[in-house]
């Protein structure tokens, strides 16, 4: 019988794959049966997914790439299709994420956000389009955040140039959506509420008052545990969403319907 969920076969690319959720879903690429190509700016980093990638008897390509970089993200999927002939996802997942209310934020803040965390995204599709469009096949997974939909008056949580590159990211996932669906790519966007990774584990998760805060408006009562966030991904990423484009799941225990 057949598994929609199955990646055999497929070539996966992921940024932002040196830790936290884009090292999981690389690795759940691969349980999936997927190859994977792993971009991010830390090498060493990337190594250690893909020693663990290959344990599984799949391959990994780690390539250093600066999302930042228009340059080095053309060598980058030019490097991945030569390798493994083909692109068939793309989860557009390295971001940043930069504290501060429109007062606080330098010039500087503000665009190294925007620049990594949307016109990365921009970018990547850019080079992975045309690719996908001459296969008439393709999937891209877009991370966004609850961030997009949610804010809070909380001064220190405050992020106002994470909430608007993440809004943007759902804005340029529908554009997408509704330009690429007769060439079968489907593009879908993610919203993860809190997870650990090293974005947060020093930052959200040390701070005992916003952990309380947080446990209390979700309606489990808890952040996100490792690998929560792979079924959404790997749906996204498979032919069990082969009619699903420009959709936007939020996966944060319910922090968001409160
Ligand atoms: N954790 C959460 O609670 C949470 C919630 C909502 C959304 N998200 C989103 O999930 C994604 C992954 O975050 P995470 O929590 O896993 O944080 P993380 O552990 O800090 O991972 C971020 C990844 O992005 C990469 N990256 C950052 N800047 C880059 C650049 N200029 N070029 C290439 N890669 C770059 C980092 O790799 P290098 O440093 O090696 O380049 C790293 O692999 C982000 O888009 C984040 O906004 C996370």
């Amino acid at each position: 019988m057949k598994n929609e969920f199955d990646l055999s076969g497929r070539v996966a690319v992921v940024t932002g794959a040196s830790s936290g959720l884009g090292a999981d879903a690389a690795i759940a690429y691969a349980r999936y049966g997927a190859d994977v190509a792993l971009l991010a700016r830390r090498v060493d980093k990337l190594g250690k997914v893909a020693s663990e990638i290959e344990a599984m008897g799949r391959q990994a390509l780690p390539l250093a790439c600066d999302v930042i970089d228009e340059a080095q993200i053309k060598a980058a999927v030019e490097q991945v299709i030569k390798h493994f002939g083909k692109i068939d996802i793309l989860l557009n997942n390295a971001g940043i994420a930069i504290r501060g209310t429109v007062e606080q934020l330098t010039v500087e803040d503000w665009d190294r956000a925007m620049n990594t965390n949307l016109r990365g995204m921009f970018l990547m599709a850019k080079y992975v389009v045309p690719h996908m469009r001459e296969r008439k096949y393709g999937r891209i997974v877009n991370m966004a955040s609850v961030n997009a939909v949610i804010a809070d008056k909380n001064e220190m949580l405050a992020r106002h140039v994470y909430n608007a590159s993440k809004a943007g990211v759902r804005g340029l996932t529908l554009g997408m959506a509704a330009s690429y669906g007769e060439d079968n790519i489907t593009v879908n966007s993610i919203g993860p509420g809190l997870f650990e990774s090293e974005m947060t584990q020093n930052t959200l998760f040390a701070n005992e008052q916003f952990m309380r805060f947080y446990n209390a408006i979700n309606p489990m009562s808890r952040p996100g545990k490792r690998g929560e966030l792979n079924g959404t991904i790997i749906y996204f990423s498979s032919d069990a969403s082969s009619y699903v484009t420009g959709q936007h799941i939020i996966v944060d225990g319910g922090t968001a319907i409160v």
